[in-house]
């Protein structure tokens, strides 16, 4: 892949995804959507990616937005077209079978924001700021953010951060559940890499149903839910990982996972 502003590099089973834009805050145009769509295609094609972590490149910013300058002319059906290309960015995201990790560095604003929620799970670091400031621009949040920051935190919470646009720092974001935990800026990246590292050591068949289950079950009546889970517990008894797993319990060893 030719990218100019996404880098992807694979360290053993973890993928890391860097949005490198800095003289623009890491700022989300077509340009870096596309190159991130083909970024989130290359791990699909990876069968040994076992975690993916996104973060911003340079000192300041997770990723600012999206790009301001860029959109200050759209019209209408631009603006639309612009929505859906992050809707449909920001959905395969979401979408990967392994789990996602959002480093947050620092700014992680508007689209920026989004983007980190479009992951399983946020860190950020001291220096993060959080938010959803569209409405100083007089627009609104158009790449999932009115609905995943309300289905994470609930529709007050949610309603607070989107109507005044006032970003949060770390500490904010972690007392309202938005993010896991907020560590010094060196100790970011070695977190994620040790979060990451673990995860990737466990069955990954398996830690993939859990995270199908979880997010298809969470638009789910409980009872469609727990079904999606019965139905992904049983089917797990059919892959060699669960006997390996299993057996290396009983033997007191470590198992050796074969992603089958
Ligand atoms: N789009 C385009 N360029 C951006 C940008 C953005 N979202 N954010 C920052 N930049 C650019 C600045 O224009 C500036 O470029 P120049 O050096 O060429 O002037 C450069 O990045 C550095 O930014 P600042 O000089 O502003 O840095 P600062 O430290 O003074 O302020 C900041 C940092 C508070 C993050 C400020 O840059 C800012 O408020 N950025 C905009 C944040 C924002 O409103 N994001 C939401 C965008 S709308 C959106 O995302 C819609 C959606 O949901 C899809």
């Amino acid at each position: 892949m030719n990218a100019e502003f996404v880098k992807l590099e694979f360290d053993g089973p973890i993928a890391l995804v860097t949005i490198d834009r800095p003289k623009a805050l890491n700022a989300l145009n077509l340009q870096v959507l596309a190159e991130l769509d083909a970024a989130i295609s290359q791990v699909t094609a990876n069968p040994d990616a076992r975690a993916l972590i996104l973060t911003g490149g340079g000192e300041k910013a997770f990723v600012a937005g999206a790009d301001i300058g860029e959109m200050a002319n759209y019209t209408t059906t631009q603006a639309l077209a612009f929505a859906t290309r992050g809707h449909q960015v920001l959905g395969r995201l979401e979408a990967l079978p392994i789990p996602t990790i959002a480093a947050v560095n620092g700014f992680a604003l508007g689209g920026g924001l989004e983007l980190a929620l479009a992951c399983d799970l946020i860190y950020a670091s001291e220096k993060a700021k959080l938010g959803l400031p569209e409405v100083s621009l007089a627009v609104i949040p158009g790449f999932g953010g009115t609905q995943r920051l309300t289905r994470l935190l609930g529709r007050a919470r949610a309603k607070e951060l989107i109507f005044t646009g006032d970003p949060i720092d770390g500490a904010k974001a972690k007392e309202l559940g938005l993010v896991l935990e907020v560590v010094a800026p060196d100790a970011l990246m070695v977190r994620c890499k040790e979060v990451a590292q673990k995860i990737a050591s466990r069955g990954p068949v398996a830690v993939s149903q859990a995270k199908r289950v979880i997010e298809a079950g969470a638009d789910l009546p409980l009872k469609d839910a727990n079904e999606l889970e019965r139905q992904a517990f049983g089917l797990l008894f059919g892959t060699e990982d669960q006997r390996e797993g299993m057996r290396a319990f009983v033997e007191k060893r470590k198992a050796a996972f074969k992603n089958a």
